[in-house]
């Protein structure tokens, strides 16, 4: 069925002159990637400060890396969904110009997704905790991954609790918001800063917020539209609006 909030964002997203899109781990939920917050979120069985704090992994790198290889072989089994598929094709098809994540899975990148600012790092990538030395695993990893260069201890390059965002990555967010007239807000609970607020600079400088989530949101008193719903649903119904549309 489509809704007149579908109609709505569609007609938006088409009079756009230059989209930003903010996702969430709500994007991947219908891959089966666990999301954070919410029933069968990763924080209600897990401790953040256990396992997602540069204290943690002080204390026990063993115990993160486990729990960071569990999640690789969850992400290298799962399958795209057809949000990603669709947030693929709005930037192939120029609908939207950028995307700005809080995932790390690199779900987005497997989809075709180029123009990517992964604000809170990427599971697969490494980086020593003494030296400059930056990696990739291209499989999950077996035990505590070791430095080519100093011998020391690779960590996942994550953003943790209690760490800052990349300041050239951040930089180019605000270049990309700047510019946005439109910014959607994907899957995601917007109770994470800094990223949660990213879609508020877009409306404070004139533009328009779509959210599109299962549940209501802090942002969704902010947003012009708020389409309820599973976005593995919603976004593809969006996208056959916005083909009659054009
Ligand atoms: P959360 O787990 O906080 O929120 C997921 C959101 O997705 C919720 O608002 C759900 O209602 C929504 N959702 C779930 N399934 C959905 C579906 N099929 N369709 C639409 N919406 C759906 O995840 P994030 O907002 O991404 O940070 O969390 C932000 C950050 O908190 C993460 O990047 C991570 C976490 O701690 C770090 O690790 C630094």
């Amino acid at each position: 069925m489509v809704s007149e909030t579908m109609k709505e964002a569609a007609k938006i997203i088409s009079d756009a002159e230059y989209m930003v899109a903010l996702t969430g781990a709500g994007v991947s939920r219908e891959s089966n990637v666990p999301t954070f917050r919410g029933a069968d979120g990763l924080w209600r069985n897990y401790d953040a400060m256990e396992l997602a704090t540069p204290h943690a992994f002080a204390r026990n790198p063993k115990l993160v890396w486990e729990w960071y290889t569990w999640r690789q072989g969850l992400i290298a089994e799962c399958e795209l969904n057809p949000a990603h598929t669709t947030i693929a094709d709005w930037e192939a098809n120029g609908v939207l110009n950028h995307l700005i994540t809080q995932n790390v899975d690199g779900l987005h990148r497997r989809a075709g997704s180029e123009n990517v600012l992964e604000v809170h790092g990427d599971l697969w990538a490494t980086k020593c905790i003494s030296c400059d030395y930056q990696g990739r695993l291209d499989s999950p990893a077996e035990g505590i991954p070791i430095c080519p260069e100093c011998n020391n201890m690779l960590r996942p390059d994550v953003v943790w609790f209690g760490e800052s965002l990349d300041s050239r990555i951040m930089t180019r967010v605000h270049e990309e918001l700047a510019s946005a007239d439109v910014c959607l807000v994907i899957g995601t609970s917007a109770l994470v800063q800094p990223a949660a607020s990213f879609p508020l600079v877009v409306k404070h400088s004139g533009g328009k917020i779509l959210e599109f989530n299962v549940e209501r949101t802090p942002l969704t008193p902010a947003s012009d539209v708020h389409v309820s719903g599973k976005v593995g649903e919603i976004l593809p119904k969006i996208d056959k609006l916005l083909t009659n549309l054009s």
